[in-house]
């Protein structure tokens, strides 16, 4: 079912420094820094040739990856988004399966203004698992 890895996400106390560390050490190409206040957080896409790196920094009071830092002080990789091809189809397969899908268990329009859906790290080997709809 899961299709082509679409992003690694890395959480980071200071997106400035790190897309510095990414651009400037690791040759990268970076975009902008996004605010994107529906989600808690500012981003910062990599491009690689197969892949991205979502590079993200807490944005606001109730961020969704600030105890993720608290615990993670220097930063760490956060989740991995694999595409779908059908959100409903791949929630269904997640809860028959017995997968806890996060966030009241339904998809949501994720900060790539397409549907995605969080699976509780528990239940993926440990790490946090984004399913996106492409
Ligand atoms: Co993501």
């Amino acid at each position: 079912m899961i299709g082509r890895l679409n992003h690694v996400a890395i959480a980071v106390p200071d997106i400035a420094a790190a897309t510095a560390v990414y651009r400037d050490v690791l040759g990268g190409k970076v975009s902008e820094v996004v605010e994107q206040p529906d989600h808690g957080v500012s981003t910062v896409f990599v491009e690689l040739p197969n892949t991205k790196i979502e590079l993200l920094e807490p944005l606001g009071e109730d961020s969704p990856i600030a105890n993720f830092l608290k615990n993670n002080g220097s930063g760490g990789m956060h989740h991995v988004c694999y595409e779908v091809e059908d959100i409903d189809a791949a929630i269904t397969k997640m809860k028959e399966g017995g997968a806890r899908v996060l966030g009241g268990g339904g998809w949501k329009i994720g900060a790539h203004g397409k549907p995605v859906v969080f699976l509780h790290p528990k239940d993926f080997c440990g790490t946090l698992v984004e399913l996106e709809q492409v």
